[in-house]
């Protein structure tokens, strides 16, 4: 994508957000399969394990991330626990209630198709062992690796497949839903520009994505529409609230 067009969408997402304050429902949760522990992140209390999803531990597996500004640093936020996935001053990963910079912080970058959660103060990674636990140190490659899944899969298949030829603000993403395969593997991966899917939005996209009124818009103030109609959905989404 061009540097322009990245930087457009960043802007609109912005405005996105400012109008539409924080409404929860627009947040969409994830949950982090580790590869090697063959299970996924779950937060409770300060305790951060990768283990099977059951019943009784499915929602502290809900994760989202947040980001403060447009710089790619991310926090991790259980929904659940209402706790922040950090390192302590140990290099220990545990759950904590409240935010801290940069131990609390986190690049996600791809190794081949996964992604990695290196932290931003120290080249430390976020890695499970073959028990689900946190790894200090050193560990097989496939310890640090992750994949994310969208437990919301029937609910957002339908943008899924809407949004998939319309390519996606990042590269290869290793973003998979729940049962059902998507093609839309290139869909954004911010989680900004992850607003997208909700129950609410989804009655809209069909009447706003036939309309070409927005094109007309964006066409005016540049020359390349073509990625447009995914990002400026989003904008009359946001209109709304
Ligand atoms: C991880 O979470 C996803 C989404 O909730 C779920 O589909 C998957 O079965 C879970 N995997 C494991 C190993 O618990
Ligand atoms: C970690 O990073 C934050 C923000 O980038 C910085 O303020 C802090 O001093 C750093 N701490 C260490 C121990 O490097
Ligand atoms: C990515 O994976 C390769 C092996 O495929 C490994 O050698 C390398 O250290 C990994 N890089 C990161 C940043 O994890
Ligand atoms: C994983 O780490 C825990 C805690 O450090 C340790 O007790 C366990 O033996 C490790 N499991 C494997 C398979 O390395």
């Amino acid at each position: 994508m061009l540097p322009q067009l990245a930087v457009l969408a960043k802007i609109l997402c912005l405005l996105m957000v400012v109008m539409c304050g924080a409404v929860p429902a627009m947040v969409r949760s994830v949950s982090l399969y580790s590869t090697c522990s063959s299970g996924n992140v779950t937060v409770m209390g300060r305790l951060i394990k990768a283990v099977e999803r059951t019943d009784h531990n499915a929602p502290y597996q809900k994760l989202t991330t947040q980001s403060e500004d447009f710089s790619k640093m991310l926090y991790i936020f259980a929904e659940k626990s209402q706790r922040y996935i950090c390192f302590n001053k140990k290099w220990k990963l545990v759950g904590l209630l409240k935010k801290q910079k940069g131990y609390c912080q986190f690049y996600e970058e791809y190794n081949g198709s996964y992604l990695t959660y290196r932290n931003v103060n120290n080249s430390r990674y976020l890695g499970f062992n073959k028990s689900g636990y946190p790894i200090k140190n050193r560990g097989r490659q496939e310890c640090f690796n992750f994949i994310k899944y969208n437990p919301h899969a029937d609910i957002n298949h339908h943008n899924s497949l809407v949004n998939a030829d319309m390519g996606g603000m990042g590269p290869r993403d290793p973003y998979v839903v729940s049962r059902k395969p998507s093609p839309a593997r290139d869909n954004t991966k911010n989680s900004l520009l992850q607003a997208d899917s909700t129950r609410e939005t989804i009655h809209t996209t069909h009447h706003y994505r036939h309309s070409n009124r927005w094109k007309m818009r964006q066409g005016e103030k540049m020359s390349a529409p073509r990625r447009w109609p995914h990002e400026s959905r989003l904008f009359v989404e946001a209109n709304k609230y």
